[in-house]
Formats: structure tokens, sequence, C-alpha cells
């Protein structure tokens, strides 16, 4: 079995230096670490000034670590060949203006050594893939911002890339290009591509991600996969009732939250106290009328992480 990673970061580093003089400094990333196996759909989540798209970049060989490892299929990422099978689609792309949709696509695959041969219908079927073909022949200057991003998409796709990067793919996406996003990376998922999404959209990364990092001022703070990120809580489930005041209800010992809704009260409760309220309910002459799991989000987790962090949330330190 090859079990060469897709990704390695090993104690990235990165430091900016600002202003005259270079004597502000800014640590954008502070020992990074990341594993992301082949074929996987890795998300990155993280405020804003967290060290993503550094992290990025670096990966991209767009900018230099100052201190650190990373590879790509097991190659360092500063060398060229790393960069073969790759397709990265920026957070701002600026695509040459003056070409159209098609000719852009055409440019970044032979780039990427499409070979002339399959040039044209590689062009056509990224281009029909993100449902740019009516607009392919116009020049991007003339595209808006969705159209522009969809273009970047389909050139990051043209090479058939073995790692996708999407550095905030959705954003001024419309709600079907979203969606489209969402159904590509599936589909690339279905051909063994190693996908890596980074966004704001957490619901995004819940349902299409295999594992997950939390960035947060330029470390990794949480890492695995959605589902062991959000079993660490106590099950929770929320209670329908009636036929009780909620003061009454209040008095019941394990209920929280409660919250009428049209004659009828809700309560949260936790698994292990559930079988005492249902007995205190029904003894108050009370009617438990439905029980849901209450669900604990991958976005409650986040926030969670973000209220549990002391330091500068937002942007790397500045010194
Ligand atoms: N070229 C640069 N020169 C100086 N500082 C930079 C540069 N690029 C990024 N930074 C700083 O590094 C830190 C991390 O930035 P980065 O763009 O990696 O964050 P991010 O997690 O991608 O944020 P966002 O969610 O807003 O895209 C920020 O404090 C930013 O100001
Ligand atoms: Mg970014």
């Amino acid at each position: 079995m090859n079990d060469t990673l897709a990704v390695e970061a090993r104690a990235i580093e990165k430091t900016y230096r600002l202003g005259f003089g270079a004597r502000k400094v800014v640590r954008a990333l502070k020992g990074l670490d990341l594993k992301i196996r082949p074929g996987e759909i890795f998300g990155l989540i993280g405020p804003n000034g967290a060290g993503k798209s550094t992290a990025i970049k670096i990966l991209m060989n767009l900018v230099q670590a100052s201190n650190g490892t990373a590879t790509i299929f097991g190659r360092d990422v500063r060398m060229r060949e790393a960069r073969r099978g790759l397709g990265y689609v920026p957070e701002n792309p600026t695509p040459y203006e003056y070409l159209s949709g098609r000719e852009f696509v055409t440019y970044s695959a032979r780039l990427c050594g499409v070979p002339s041969s399959e040039l044209e219908q590689r062009v056509k079927e990224s281009l029909d893939r993100v449902n740019l073909t009516r607009a392919a022949d116009l020049r991007i200057r003339r595209y808006s911002k969705g159209m522009t991003q969809r273009a970047v998409i389909a050139a990051a796709l043209a090479s058939k890339p073995k790692l996708l990067v999407l550095d905030e793919p959705t954003s001024g996406l419309d709600p079907v290009g979203r969606r489209l996003i969402r159904d590509l990376i599936l589909e690339e998922r279905q051909k063994g591509t190693t996908v890596i999404f980074c966004t704001h959209i957490i619901s995004d990364v819940e349902t299409l991600c295999d594992r997950l990092a939390v960035l947060l001022a330029g470390q990794c703070v949480k890492e695995g996969t959605v589902a062991s990120l959000l079993s660490g809580d106590a099950p929770k489930l929320e209670v329908v009732i009636a036929g009780l005041s909620a003061e009454a209800l209040g008095k019941i010992p394990g209920t929280s939250a409660i919250t009428p809704a049209s004659e009828r009260l809700l309560a949260t409760v936790s698994e292990s106290d559930l079988q005492g309220v249902i007995g205190a309910v029904i003894a108050a002459g009370g009617q438990v009328l439905r029980i849901t799991p209450l669900r604990f989000s991958l976005e409650d987790m986040f926030m969670q992480t973000l209220q549990g962090f002391q330091g500068p949330a937002v942007g790397g330190e500045i010194e």
C-alpha cells in the first residue's frame, strides 16, 4: 500500500516583516503541522487572519516559509515536480481580464502541461462543469465576480489535478454556484482527488469534509474527523411538553432553556436526565409529546473554540 501523504506540513512558521526597516513583525504561522491523506477532502477553517491562506500559499510555493518543511505527495513544495497535478483557486483571483474565459482556461491548461491533442476537449469539459459555456468567449473583464470565480475554478480543473486547493471557492457565488461547488467537490472525491477546502461556511465543511483543522492565530488548535470533533459534548435532547406551565416545568431538575411554542413548551434535557424529567412531567400532570436529539454543530464547536482562546482571535500577532 502506498502510504505517502498527499500533504505534510511540519512545524511551519511564517513571519511577515512590514514597515520602514521591516521592524514590524507579523507572526502569521507559529509551528503549523498538517497531515492530509490521499483522496481526503480536508477542511481548513478559522477566523480572519488565522493564517489559512498563508498556509495554502506556502504549500503552493507562492510564499516561502520562515521555518519548517512542507511536502506534496512526498516532494518538497519548493521542487518543481511537487507542483505537477495541482489545481489552485486563490482567495482573490485576478485572471488576465483581456482574455476570454475559454482563452484563460486554455492558457492555464497549457501551463499545467495538458497535451495539445486533449486541450480543446478538456477546456470544453471544464467550462461545462462550472456552467460557463455560454459566456466562454466573452472577455473576463466583462464577467461578474461569480463568473470570474467560475472561470478560475474551470482553470484549476482543466489539468485534472491530483490535489485541488480551494481557498474560499464559494465567495462571490450565488446559491446555485455554491451548490455547484459542493457537487464538484463530491465528484472529485469519487475520482480520488485530494481536496483542501478553506471556507468560512462551516456547514459546507460539515457536509463535505472527511477531516478538518481549525486554525487560530497561526496554530492548529483542533484537528480530526467532523464526527470526532463533535462527539466531545454530552448528548442533549429537545423535549416538547404540553399541559404544564413554564414555571412548573422550570422546577423539574434537569430542564433548561425552556421556551414557549404555541401552547407547548420546549426544554433542553441531557440524555442522562431524560428518564427523571419524563417521570416528573407525567407526575405533575403534563405530557411529553416529542423528543428530538439536539445536534451539536461544527459551528457551535467553532464558536466554543474561539471563546476558550486567550489572545487575538482575528489577525496574526503583530510585534
Ligand atoms: N503579504 C503579507 N504581508 C504582511 N502580512 C501579511 C501578508 N499576508 C498575510 N499577512 C498577515 O498574516 C496573517 C494571516 O493572514 P492570512 O491571509 O493567512 O489569514 P486567513 O486565515 O487566510 O484570513 P481570511 O479568513 O481573512 O482570509 C494576517 O495577520 C495578515 O495580516
Ligand atoms: Mg484567507
